[in-house]
């Protein structure tokens, strides 16, 4: 019995929070390893719905959760959202969330110069979410952040306060905002040590024990991979890799401890925030599916933009995410279209392309390749077999499967967790 990957193979949205709930019941530990509070995952249980973006999805299913140190740990954010689902019900306590003791911690300065750098591009902006997750990623690598460890040492924490202020404020006065106090900060860090604290601990010791005794653990991936910093469509990316190869360096554990890796990619396509994206329809179309899609940012609450299902662009997402699985979502979105389009490839200069080249101009000036075929009239929604489904709509998932090169190992037909089709259970390999 293996491990599990979960990964988003678009950019984000594609409804990972139901897939994830269902294999998370399974597992005993779920782990996070990339990102922040920029994800959102929404998870429908029963009358209850939970909005996570920090948290490790297992937290709701009484599962252990584990924060990595791949994840970038805003402690503000997570304090108040274990309130939040405190107050919905759930119990979240050192008992059942570990913090890893050597992730990077994202504070007020970093969305302060998050939000400033966005303001300054203007036209060229991102479109970020706001929370710092860049400004903080920078500082991991560049060996200044102040990491979950460090609230334990009030003098290591003066000492990095000073080398991260004299970057931090002077960049934060050329954008024309407010610079920070070391002793505000300090303070605060000092006042958040005693809450935060209790959760630390090397997570790699636990996830190696849990990992010799065999017990099923699911790692959680935030975004996409083509938000990946690396593989997505950068500069219109987040700033981890969201591959599932990250998953490893990002709990602390080796490659073999991946296990299947699973893809979740939607029917259709969104994006939120700016960037390349040759399907998006910007005619009623478009609308539509935005419509009956809910096409909202749980984080941003921002409208997404809509388009054709891409099958170059989720091919080369099977490929460089390491994707054995895909599972599709919201396919009743479509029902009722009488005519559908899959983008196969694209045209760029009058030349055509299989995959989505890397270069920015390239990527602006793709004109999408379609593959057209015959919609259906009935509804596929709560669907929980084959053959309950119209022979178009299999159709559909049986071309999606050949032009991705991957399988759809599960197609799930609406946000309720049984109707679910389950073609191979990723946890048996
Ligand atoms: P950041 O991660 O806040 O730096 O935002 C960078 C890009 O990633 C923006 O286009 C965001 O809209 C996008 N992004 C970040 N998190 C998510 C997510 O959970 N779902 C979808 N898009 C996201």
């Amino acid at each position: 019995m293996g491990n599990v990957a979960v990964i988003g193979a678009q950019w984000g949205d594609e409804g990972k929070g139901k897939v994830v709930d269902w294999l998370a019941s399974r597992a005993e530990i779920v782990v996070r390893f990339q990102g922040g509070h920029n994800a959102g995952h929404t998870l429908v249980v029963g009358n209850e719905t939970y909005k996570l973006s920090l948290l490790p999805s297992g937290v709701v299913r009484g599962k252990l959760g584990i924060i990595g140190n791949g994840v970038v740990v805003d402690p503000e954010a997570l304090l108040a959202e274990i309130a939040r689902v405190e107050a919905q019900g759930l119990t979240v306590r050192p008992d059942n969330l570990r913090v890893a003791e050597n992730a990077a911690l994202i504070l007020p300065l970093h969305a302060a110069l998050d939000r400033a750098r966005e303001a300054a591009r203007g036209e060229r902006k991102i479109g970020t979410t706001g929370r710092g997750i860049g400004p903080a990623y920078e500082d991991k690598v560049a060996r200044r952040a102040i990491r979950v460890c460090d609230l334990a040492e009030p003098e290591t924490l003066a000492e990095k306060l000073d080398e991260l202020l004299l970057h931090h404020n002077t960049l934060l006065r050329g954008l024309g905002a407010e610079p920070f106090s070391k002793a505000a900060l300090l303070a605060q860090l000092l006042a958040l040590a005693p809450r935060i604290l209790p959760y630390a601990e090397p997570v790699w010791q636990r996830l190696d024990e849990a990992r010799r005794a065999g017990r099923r653990i699911l790692f959680e991936g935030a975004q996409a991979v083509m938000l990946d910093v690396d593989h997505g469509t950068y500069p219109f990316v987040t700033s981890s890799n969201t591959v599932a190869a990250s998953a490893a360096a990002g709990a602390g554990l080796g490659p073999g401890a991946i296990g299947f890796v699973l893809g979740i990619a939607k029917a259709y396509s969104t994006r939120v925030g700016a960037g390349p994206f040759p399907t998006e329809l910007h005619d009623a179309t478009g609308a539509l599916l935005g419509d009956r899609g809910h096409e909202f940012g749980t984080v941003t609450g921002r409208r997404r933009r809509c388009g054709w299902f891409d099958a170059a662009l989720v091919r080369q997402a099977v490929k460089v995410g390491g994707i054995q699985g895909l599972a599709l979502t919201k396919l009743d979105v479509l029902d009722g279209l009488p005519e559908l389009r899959i983008g196969v490839g694209y045209r760029i200069d009058g030349m055509l392309w299989r995959h989505l080249p890397a270069a920015p101009r390239a990527q602006a000036a793709a004109e999408p390749v379609y593959e057209t075929m015959e919609g259906w009239s009935q509804s596929t929604r709560g669907a929980r077999s084959w053959a309950e489904l119209p022979a178009q709509a299999v159709k559909y998932v049986r071309r999606i499967e050949e032009l991705t090169e991957s399988p759809v190992t599960l197609l799930s037909t609406s946000p309720e967790r049984d109707d679910t089709i389950l073609v191979r259970d990723p946890f048996e390999g």
